[in-house]
């Protein structure tokens, strides 16, 4: 058969220049960093999968949309063009600009959520969940335990368990339920889809229930591109068509628009419910800024419009998603034990595989990350015990089945020889894996304490 290679449907204007450093700096800066990714310098790393947070390469459109911001106070003209443009891609109504997409998560657990109430979502994430706690409920996990296998091969391990839920209504009752939370293309699980008939099912139950269903509409151009690709009845539809269609099934999302979107900074909270947009617009003035621009910049907003309309064309994220591909394809050729299937955005070591000498309790994922940068200066992120963070009742620490090193891929930055150099070296830590030591925190902060916190190896 002969080989048609795909590429990019973009080719490269402008470049950064990198630094490169020696082994002996990067032991150096790690143990500065007290072995937490997170604190390094930027400077000191060569591939940067740390995130694909706001890191992705910006369209000359979207440099040529930032020259058009419109920076008034109110009423910029760039914010009514991404209104515009989340109605026309993502169906919602109502569009609230908030700094990123934490923000938009503050301003919708403090509407919705009560003191004592139950939010079921499909796996939590971080930021997620702590506003939610914020705000006095708790997350209950409802997703299906497929996700909590990393060599599960399951299509849609973003799918929503109903036994798991109705065991929580039973128990709870649908007044202490005031929504149900869906990510698409679930962060924590290893970037997985939801199918859309899982949704569609959720849509229903929702209905019978009188419960709000919420969007983590984050990376939902990659959820669609997989439905497209796998679940049938959809591979003659656009990516375009397949998000509109994700989003027609709920009533309100959160986004993080520094992902999908391609964009360095934003976000916002879009809903079809004018009572709650209202509301909505009352606290963004408290903590974002007035409801025409929620923190954003004008430029930013324009950025932001633009980058919607090219995350969702068919050959920007066949790419994409090929080039992720690309790296888990490389690993497993290796005998690299990564999460099945590949994710949308990143590719994720199983650390307990990779470093099976080291107990959870000493954050075998912290210490992989850590071991990674070393040998080649790539930055990945701990996704495991450090990040699950502690209950926040009972003060133990939370141990997730899953115990994850993320390689992320920005959007539209890396090359393919970047993707063959970060393989070749995590097979080269993965050579010498019993030399990876353990960690123990040296310094854990009350929140969120995988960005901030610092270990030293345990000898
Ligand atoms: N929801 C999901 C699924 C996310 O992945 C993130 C951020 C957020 C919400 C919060 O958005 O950062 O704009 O406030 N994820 C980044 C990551 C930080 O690296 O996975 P934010």
């Amino acid at each position: 058969m002969e080989k048609r290679s795909w590429a990019e449907p973009y080719k490269i204007k402008m470049v950064e220049l990198l630094k490169m450093t020696t082994r002996e700096q990067r032991e150096a800066a790690i143990a500065a960093a007290g072995y937490n990714t997170f604190l390094l310098k930027s400077e000191d790393v060569y591939i940067d999968l740390l995130t694909d947070s706001g890191v992705g390469a910006m369209s000359d459109r979207q440099w040529a949309g930032m020259m058009m911001g419109d920076e008034a106070y109110a009423g910029s003209r760039n914010f009514y063009h991404l209104r515009d443009t989340v109605e026309t891609y993502y169906g919602y109504k109502y569009t609230v600009p908030t700094h990123q997409g934490r923000g938009a998560e503050n301003i919708l657990s403090q509407i919705l959520i009560k003191p004592g109430d139950y939010v079921p979502g499909n796996m939590y994430f971080t930021t997620t969940r702590l506003h939610q706690e914020l705000a006095g409920g708790v997350f209950v996990d409802v997703i299906v335990d497929e996700a909590h296998d990393p060599a599960s091969t399951h299509p849609f391990k973003g799918d929503v368990d109903f036994n798991k839920l109705n065991a929580l209504l039973d128990e709870a009752g649908a007044d202490k339920i005031p929504y149900v939370c869906i990510a698409t293309c679930v962060n924590m699980a290893g970037g997985q889809p939801i199918s859309l008939e899982n949704l569609r099912e959720l849509r229903t139950w929702c209905d019978q229930h009188d419960i709000l269903l919420v969007h983590d509409m984050t990376r939902v151009a990659e959820n669609a591109y997989f439905i497209q690709q796998r679940e049938t009845g959809y591979q003659d539809r656009s990516v375009r068509e397949i998000v509109h269609e994700i989003c027609s099934l709920t009533d309100a999302a959160t986004m993080s628009s520094k992902k999908d979107a391609m964009v360095n900074i934003g976000g916002f909270l879009a809903m079809n419910d004018e009572g709650l947009y209202e509301k909505a617009c009352e606290l963004v003035v408290v903590y974002e800024g007035l409801h025409t621009y929620g923190g954003m910049a004008g430029r930013d907003m324009e950025a932001l419009a633009i980058g919607i309309t090219e995350s969702v064309q068919d050959d920007h994220i066949h790419a994409r998603i090929g080039q992720v591909a690309y790296l888990g394809e490389s690993l497993e050729a290796e005998g690299v034990s990564v999460v099945k299937p590949y994710g949308g955005h990143a590719i994720f070591l199983d650390a307990r595989a990779i470093v099976p000498h080291l107990p959870q309790e000493q954050f075998p994922a912290q210490a992989l990350a850590a071991a990674l940068y070393v040998d080649a200066g790539i930055r990945a992120m701990e996704r495991g015990a450090v990040s699950a963070g502690r209950n926040r009742q009972t003060g133990e620490n939370h141990m997730p089945k899953l115990e994850l090193v993320r390689l992320t891929i920005p959007r539209r930055v890396y090359t393919q020889a970047h993707m063959d150099v970060t393989a070749e070296s995590v097979v080269e830590v993965m050579k010498n894996a019993a030399s990876v030591k353990g960690l123990r925190f040296t310094y854990e902060p009350g929140v969120l304490r995988f960005f901030q916190g610092r270990f030293e190896e345990i000898e």
